[in-house]
């Protein structure tokens, strides 16, 4: 059964909608670990409430974002995790992270990359410039983590409707509840499975 662990920094509902698939059969994984590089993160209290083990670990702790990055890499390799899932994580770590667990780590992202995304593009400030530029189609995507911000290998996208009237606040909403709690456990699904391929930067599904 595939060991999955958690890099979180806020208030963890993708985290739960993850923790739910697995709960309900979908997933054929286990969660294995929660870490969060802030103490108050909300996804702390969600995993302890399932009884999943959390940690704290913050660039703040190290002199470098070597150390830091280094101690990420033992704690998930010390519980031998085979995927991790950035579940609303908003640090971008570099390339040492991202090339120890290659094709090993989902990101959820909250719009249709190569749109709003890249290094600034994050939370609500995503759906901010969705709203300033006045596109009518938003959504969310599910990528593969390589050392740029963004950048790696799409697994999945859902598209949502922008309306009439909108704030980045109702439209983040309706993007999580319609998009990224749809999608990113299902990615989780398909990669437990085995069902994802990545060719030349190109994810594949296999049956
Ligand atoms: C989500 O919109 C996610 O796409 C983005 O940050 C938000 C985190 O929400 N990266 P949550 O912590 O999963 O509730």
């Amino acid at each position: 059964m595939l060991k999955i662990g958690a890099l979180v920094s806020g208030g963890g509902t993708n985290l739960q909608a993850i923790m739910d698939a697995v709960d309900s059969g979908d997933i054929d994984g286990k969660i294995v670990t929660v870490v969060s590089n802030r103490k108050d993160a909300y996804a702390l209290e969600r995993a302890k409430k399932n009884n999943i083990e959390t940690a704290w670990i913050s660039k703040k702790q190290f002199s470098s974002v070597d150390e830091y990055e280094d101690a990420l890499i033992e704690h998930f390799k010390s519980r031998d995790v085979g995927l991790i899932v950035f579940a609303g994580f908003m640090v971008i770590l570099t390339s040492k992270f991202t090339d120890a667990f290659k094709n090993k780590i989902i990101n959820i992202h909250p719009s249709l990359i190569p749109s709003f995304c890249g290094q600034g593009f994050y939370g609500l400030k995503v759906h901010e410039a969705a709203l300033e530029k006045g596109v009518k189609v938003t959504g969310a995507t599910v990528h593969f983590v390589d050392s740029g911000a963004d950048t790696g290998p799409i697994i999945a996208q859902k598209a949502v409707e922008v309306e009439e009237g909108d704030t980045p606040e109702i439209l983040q909403k309706r993007v999580m509840e319609q998009a990224e709690w749809v999608i990113f456990p299902e990615a989780v699904r398909l990669f437990a499975e085995g069902k994802l391929i990545v060719e030349n930067n190109i994810v594949r599904r296999v049956e």
